[in-house]
């Protein structure tokens, strides 16, 4: 189990600077099982309950790293420093965006595309879930601008649906048609736009995209835009369940 020195640990979870937790550290503040620690050197076994144990201001210490994440991603924000409008990342406390690891979204959704987006510090599971070759699912609802004509079922299941630009076939996927102009689309790899452009590739076009399913992961239906919650591990095992 790994360990950390106390001002190494709050500095990383974004409490502040090497120096400015020294300072909270001397004033005080930081308790580990009811009693005082002056000593900003010492070392802090990371185990899971050290964040009931280990108090700053009263507060219980902010998740420990390997810390996984689910956002509802309202419309309008988005996942990337290169595109203008307001990241996903405000969402969350203000501390949590100074740490280190830092936690990154673990694939992307348009900025005009809402629902289930996952976010991590932790660099393997991210590669877990985003990895082609674990085919965990995503499910998405696209809104369609024309009703569907009936063959896209077959020609997003052949294997062989090449989007414009690219070299390589896309992976099987699964449509499901809900109404003549709203459908499920399930997809296991994450291209660019991917879900838009299948649609573009068969004459149609999406008005609105909702992503609802990870795995075997599902956004919870009381879950507004815009919330943000610590998964648990069970929810963790749901999104590689049936991969
Ligand atoms: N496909 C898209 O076109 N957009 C997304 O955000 C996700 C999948």
């Amino acid at each position: 189990m790994s360990a950390l020195r106390l001002d190494r640990l709050l500095a990383n979870l974004g409490y502040g600077s090497r120096r400015e937790v020294q300072a909270l550290v001397r004033n005080g503040v930081v308790t580990l099982d009811g009693a005082v620690v002056d000593d900003a050197d010492m070392k802090i076994a990371l185990t899971p309950d050290l964040p009931a144990r280990l108090l700053v201001d009263g507060t219980p210490l902010d998740p420990l790293p390997g810390l996984a994440l689910m956002l509802h991603k309202p419309l309008g924000m988005t996942c990337s420093h290169k595109e203008a409008g307001p990241l996903v990342y405000e969402v969350l406390p203000e501390r949590w965006r100074r740490r280190d690891p830092a936690i990154s979204t673990v694939g992307r959704l348009d900025k005009e595309t809402s629902g289930l987006l996952l976010l991590t510090d932790d660099g393997a599971l991210l590669h877990r879930i985003i990895s082609p070759k674990r085919h965990v699912a995503k499910r998405y609802t696209a809104t369609l601008a024309r009703p569907l004509r009936g063959n896209e079922g077959a020609v997003f299941a052949a294997g062989t649906l090449m989007l414009e630009g690219e070299d390589k076939p896309l992976a099987p996927a699964v449509l499901e048609p809900l109404t003549a102009t709203t459908a499920r689309v399930t997809i296991t790899e994450g291209r660019y736009h991917q879900v838009r452009r299948m649609f573009a590739a068969v004459g149609n076009h999406v008005d609105a995209l909702h992503r609802d399913r990870i795995g075997g992961l599902d956004l919870p239906d009381d879950f507004a835009p815009g919330l943000c919650r610590v998964m648990t591990a069970a929810d963790i095992a749901a999104i590689f369940a049936g991969a």
